[in-house]
């Protein structure tokens, strides 16, 4: 079970600091929210800062794109730093040749649904994706309240990576606190990334530790 805490709900004028407060507490990935305007409204953060990121932190970069044909960007995403890249169907008309693309890097490749697209979405790629990102609000922002009905698709897509007899992660995005993290782990999630849950709480690796802890108690 891994907590990848959301870079976009840091402060960006201590990016640095940030960085180094997350890998001391105990985070195992840094989430980075790419948005470009046009997939999503909000516009957030290009190769250029994924590159500043990289030299800020040891940790695994989990780049989450939310861009209209993320295929275009691979290879920039790709140098600037990624360990995991994560596209969404809703976004390429090309979903298994970007998917290759990403690993031709030597990267994991991440394969996302909206929360209105049904995880049958994912059985053509289930052979191929390293990560599934069910997203539990609709991209764009952070401090949204986590959806009810994400956890039966969590649950499907458990049953799915399972039957595919492939080791896939799976990882869930959108209003995940110490509070809910229990309940989204008993329905099949391995990753969890948060924003506003840790970076709104005043010492992270103590969130972390708490979240950790919670997830223990599921495993048991
Ligand atoms: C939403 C982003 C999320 C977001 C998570 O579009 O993909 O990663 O930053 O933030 P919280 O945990 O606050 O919902
Ligand atoms: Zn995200």
């Amino acid at each position: 079970m891994k907590i990848s805490p959301s870079i976009l709900s840091a402060d960006f004028t201590i990016l640095g600091l940030e960085l180094k407060a997350l890998e001391d507490g105990g985070a195992d990935y840094v989430h980075v929210d790419v948005m470009d305007g046009r997939f999503v409204p909000n516009i957030t953060i290009g190769p250029f800062v994924v590159e500043a990121i990289r030299r800020g932190t040891g940790l695994p970069l989990d780049v989450h794109l939310m861009i209209e044909e993320p295929e275009r960007y691979i290879d920039e995403f790709a140098r600037a730093g990624s360990s995991i890249i994560t596209v969404h169907v809703e976004a390429t008309r090309h979903l298994h040749k970007t998917v290759q693309a990403i690993k031709g890097h030597g990267l994991k490749a991440g394969v996302s649904l909206n929360p209105g697209t049904p995880a049958s979405a994912l059985e053509a790629i289930m052979d191929d994706a390293d990560l599934i990102l069910v997203m539990s609000v609709n991209p764009g922002f952070s401090g949204q309240g986590f959806i009810p009905s994400s956890l039966a698709k969590i649950r499907t897509v458990r049953g799915m990576i399972a039957a595919s007899g492939r080791n896939i992660e799976l990882e869930v995005d959108g209003g995940i606190k110490a509070g809910n993290i229990a309940e989204v782990a008993s329905a099949g999630a391995d990753v969890f990334v948060s924003g506003s849950g840790i970076f709104s709480t005043p010492d992270y690796g103590a969130t972390i530790g708490e979240m950790k802890k919670r997830l223990a108690s599921v495993k048991a």
